[in-house]
């Protein structure tokens, strides 16, 4: 947290004015703050605090290093940061990773993903995650499955390393790989994986101009964008797939809601079937070699 000592200054951006707050509640606060809906400003003001809402609205003294804090937190939201970043963490189904400008933030679909490949297959014991960013996939899985061997791959250097620091935090056994897709693991587990989870870019170029500016602009492009249209690393995934599957093993792979029937075609060979998430859009692939 920051520093107490410091003292109250009219350089950047916190205002002498916010001062006058320190011994006030977060309500008044709140109120200090226009621009950002208020269910951000409570959770850039729990972040800032490390105390949980209800104990804010309560009125509590903030200390300066608090406030301090706080107003920085405003400053970079303010700046389309994602909020997650700010915050630094991310739950994710049983577990919770951080995360920052190294990784995309994980979405609720993701989260559905994890759900259903929960349940796909009985006692997986070696479980693969391409493209994994912070780890929250394999890692949540390895939390379900302690007993299996779980790899995990990404093309970046900076997940590798966010997803590594993860894994070590949660005190979870995954061997994060740096490279393309399937080339780093080893050539051993071809034929023999259980299970193949992915949620890969599957963005066109042209789609990254109309995101909104806290993704287009923070979270990394190759996390994004596949290419020209938007299905090149899902038609990788699912022509090198059958190679690394096990007889019945299982692949599930999160798409774009655009490109359902041509995703179901190139997973044609796994019987690929789409299934839609909660908000009735065809989000996920998932297939399964033949026995
Ligand atoms: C959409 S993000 C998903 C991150 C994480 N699995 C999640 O669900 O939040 C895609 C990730 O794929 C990685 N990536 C992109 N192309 C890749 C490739 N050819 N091989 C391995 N990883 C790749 C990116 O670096 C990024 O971390």
């Amino acid at each position: 947290m920051a520093n107490d000592n410091r003292q109250p200054t009219t350089d950047g951006p916190i205002r002498t004015t916010d001062y006058g707050l320190r011994t006030t509640n977060s309500a008044d606060l709140l109120r200090s703050i226009p621009a950002l809906p208020d269910h951000e400003v409570r959770r850039l003001l729990e972040a800032a605090t490390g105390r949980h809402w209800t104990s804010l609205i309560l009125g509590v003294d903030l200390t300066t290093g608090e406030i301090v804090a706080f107003h920085s937190f405003v400053e970079r939201r303010r700046a389309d940061e994602p909020l997650q970043y700010i915050e630094g963490i991310v739950p994710f189904g049983p577990i919770e990773v951080a995360v920052d400008q190294r990784v995309l933030v994980p979405r609720p679909e993701t989260e559905e993903l994890y759900e259903i490949a929960k349940v796909a297959v009985e006692s997986p014991l070696v479980i693969v995650d391409l493209c994994t960013g912070s780890g929250n996939l394999a890692i949540a899985l390895k939390h379900t499955f302690p007993a299996a061997t779980i790899y995990a791959t990404d093309i970046s250097s900076d997940a590798v390393e966010l997803a590594r620091e993860n894994a070590r935090d949660a005190g979870l056994d995954v061997t994060v790989l740096l490279g393309d897709l399937f080339d780093p693991l080893p050539d051993h587990l071809r034929g023999r994986i259980d299970l193949i989870v992915s949620n890969p870019p599957y963005l066109a170029v042209a789609e990254l101009a109309d995101l909104p500016v806290d993704v287009r602009d923070h979270e990394p492009t190759t996390a994004l964008v596949a290419g020209p249209i938007g299905d090149e690393v899902l038609a990788t995934i699912a022509e090198a797939g059958s190679d690394w599957l096990r007889p019945g093993g299982v692949i599930i792979c999160e798409i774009s809601e655009f490109h359902g029937p041509a995703i179901a075609d190139r997973f044609a060979s796994l019987g690929g079937e789409i299934k839609r998430d909660l908000f009735g859009k065809e989000r996920f692939v998932i297939g399964a070699a033949p026995q």
